[in-house]
């Protein structure tokens, strides 16, 4: 009797932090499936380059990247651009402004992306990390275990999130957004579908995808090292249960002798 009224108390108290939570003041957030989830998931290339573009012709007016080098598109498991197509990137769309020449250049792969700070729009670079989209109930830290901590499924929910309602507050418009925490957020919906041209062989953009193609991108920028990460951790595994299998025959052998006198 007794431990069933506390294992009830328990689950109810369970329940209680969970339901307190989920009606909190974080968004709705959509659990979007990303190539790169799960122990020996990768980044998706191509969509990684269609995120690129979406970033460069719409986000890059407002938002800056400016911790991630243009060189770093050419990386492997990245974005994986040629050496010819990182130089004609950089020159192409973006100028820096060159301390010893005093004058704007177009820029080299060797330049970061701009920062931009004309609007009061936060940098982008490391955005997909520092947001997160699933919460569980405190501590148990179940949800981030199963789902991951969902910074890029944010992004895209945000970015899909508009209801199309707007409201002025002190002179600023305030977009109604089911996905940020509070509801209403000062950026405009950036993105409508179709408003960016993939190249031929691409999906038609629609607003879902380019939002999961833009966030896809952004959690590049914010760890672009994913994939040798996950390498490093699971030979890590494997060695450790190598290691672990060795010590154990070890500490049998050792202990044998003493273990046999005893017995007989
Ligand atoms: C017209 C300017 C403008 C454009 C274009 C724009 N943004 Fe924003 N963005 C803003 C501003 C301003 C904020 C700050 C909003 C706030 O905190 O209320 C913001 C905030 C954000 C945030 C942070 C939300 C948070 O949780 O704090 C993300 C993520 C974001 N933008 C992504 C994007 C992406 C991706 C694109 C391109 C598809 C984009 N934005 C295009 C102006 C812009």
């Amino acid at each position: 009797m007794f431990r069933k009224t506390v294992l009830s108390a328990c689950l109810a108290t369970l329940t209680l932090a969970g339901g307190a939570f989920a009606a909190g003041e974080g968004g709705h957030v959509t659990d979007y499936d990303f190539s790169f989830e799960g122990p020996f998931g990768s980044y998706d290339q191509a969509q990684l380059q269609r995120g690129l573009q979406v970033y460069t012709q719409v986000c890059s007016g407002c938002h800056g990247l400016e911790y991630v080098p243009l060189r770093s598109l050419g990386y492997e498991g990245g974005v994986g651009l040629s050496d010819e197509e990182v130089r004609a990137y950089a020159e192409q769309n973006f100028e820096v402004y060159d301390e010893e020449a005093d004058e704007y250049r177009p820029a080299t792969p060797t330049d970061h992306f701009p920062a931009v700070t004309s609007v009061g729009a936060p940098d982008l670079s490391l955005m997909a990390k520092a947001r997160a989209g699933f919460h569980g109930p405190y501590g148990t830290g179940l949800n981030q275990f199963f789902k991951g901590m969902g910074g890029a499924e944010y992004i895209a929910s945000l970015l899909t999130g508009y209801t199309g309602e707007q409201m002025e507050q002190a002179g600023t418009i305030l977009y109604e957004n089911e996905a940020f925490p509070g509801g209403y957020i000062s950026m405009a919906p950036p993105l409508y579908g179709e408003d960016v041209e993939y190249a031929e062989g691409q999906p038609t953009p629609t607003l879902e995808q380019e939002a999961k193609d833009v966030a896809a991108f952004l959690m590049w920028t914010a760890e672009p090292k994913m994939m040798a990460r996950k390498q490093a951790g699971f030979v890590g595994v494997v060695f450790l249960s190598l290691l672990a299998v060795l010590l154990y025959l070890t500490n049998k052998r050792i202990w044998a002798p003493i273990k046999k006198r005893k017995t007989s």
